[in-house]
């Protein structure tokens, strides 16, 4: 030790192991380089297959949610209309008043009431809709008719949900047929059937020649959908920040790691390889505390090089 190794002799000895004058600097920061493309490139592509699967997920709870709220709002449409059924239909006739009278009707009742709550949500609406209706507020619109005549096409269904564009964002709506019972007929038949006073307010025009157990329209509660799909993208977003950040931070500490126990301890053996393949003098040993695999590495480094200067010397020698 300490002793300037010949320098031809050192060169033979290492000329199967490439060049001499490495760049530790550049070796290690391969090495960072490599580990963190490879991290954040399977960060990415699980980041890309989590986005796509959670943006799904959030979209299908979100219509899953504005279709509960649908249901809710035909719920209390029913809720209305029976309660004016029992409660208010009867009482013109309980009080000895035989003449029709429009607030006992229950499809006026839920109409003006959910209409009422249309001027304050104008995109949230329930209406009964009729083909043919007694009102002509309640016309359908293009879209409406259509949900009545595939009522009329496939009488066994119960309910449809559709979902259709509009000028302010997707609107899904949830449909139940409307079926004309016989006992419906009185006021929906002919207008000499209907009460008198039901002409004078409604005219004989509209509302007339439905057909026993003919569907006739269709109940139909509309949502907008944009708002909750818009909260499904935020929340996705905000998602990804979340798991952006964290990666963030765990592949600092991960560097900060690698560094100071792999890629420093290796550059700083790399160099005392390289000083000693040199012949330079007073090369130090390395060293390192511990029992992990670098200390251990350190150890059995520092034995080889021991033996290859006793080796070395002993050509010497000869
Ligand atoms: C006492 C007469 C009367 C009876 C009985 C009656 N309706 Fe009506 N119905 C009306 C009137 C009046 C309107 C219009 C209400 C309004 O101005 O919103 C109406 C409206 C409707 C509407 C909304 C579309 C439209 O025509 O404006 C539907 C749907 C409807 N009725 C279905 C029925 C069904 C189904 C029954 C049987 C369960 C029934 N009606 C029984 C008088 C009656």
């Amino acid at each position: 030790m300490g002793r300037r190794w010949p320098r031809i002799r050192t060169r033979f000895l290492w000329s199967g192991i490439g060049r001499h004058d490495v760049d530790h600097k550049e070796v290690a920061m391969r090495l960072i380089v490599k580990f963190n493309l490879v991290i954040t490139l399977a960060f990415v592509a699980g980041l890309i297959v989590s986005a796509l699967l959670m943006r799904e997920r959030f979209v299908a709870n979100a219509r899953t949610e504005v279709l509960a709220n649908a249901r809710i709002m035909m719920q209390s449409s029913d809720s209305i209309m029976r309660y004016t059924k029992q409660e208010v239909t009867p009482l013109p006739q309980a009080l000895g008043h035989d003449k029709f009278v429009r607030a006992a009707v229950p499809f006026f009742a839920a109409g003006s009431i959910f209409e009422d709550l249309r001027r304050h949500y104008p995109d949230y609406s329930v209406r009964n809709v009729a083909l043919n209706p007694t009102n002509l507020r309640d016309r359908p619109t293009e879209s409406e008719a259509d949900i009545v005549n595939g009522f009329r096409s496939f009488p066994d269904r119960t309910e449809m949900v559709t979902e259709r564009q509009t000028p302010n964002g997707p609107i899904m709506s949830l449909s139940r047929p409307l079926v004309a019972a016989p006992e419906c007929l009185v006021c929906h038949s002919t207008p000499a059937n209907a009460p008198s006073a039901m002409i004078d307010t409604y005219g004989s025009a509209n509302g007339f020649g439905w057909q026993p157990n003919e569907t006739v329209g269709a109940q139909i509660v509309s949502v907008p959908l944009s708002l909750p799909l818009a909260r499904a993208e935020e929340a996705v977003v905000h998602l990804l920040l979340t798991c952006g950040s964290v990666f963030l931070v765990v592949l600092a500490v991960l560097n900060l790691f690698l560094y100071y126990l792999v890629v420093k301890p290796i550059r700083d053996m790399a160099k005392i390889a390289n000083d000693v393949s040199l012949g330079k003098p007073d090369t130090p040993e390395y060293e390192r505390q511990g029992s992990d695999e670098i200390a251990t590495l350190s150890l059995s480094f520092n034995r080889m090089r021991r033996s290859l200067e006793g080796a070395l010397r002993l050509i010497e020698g000869t």
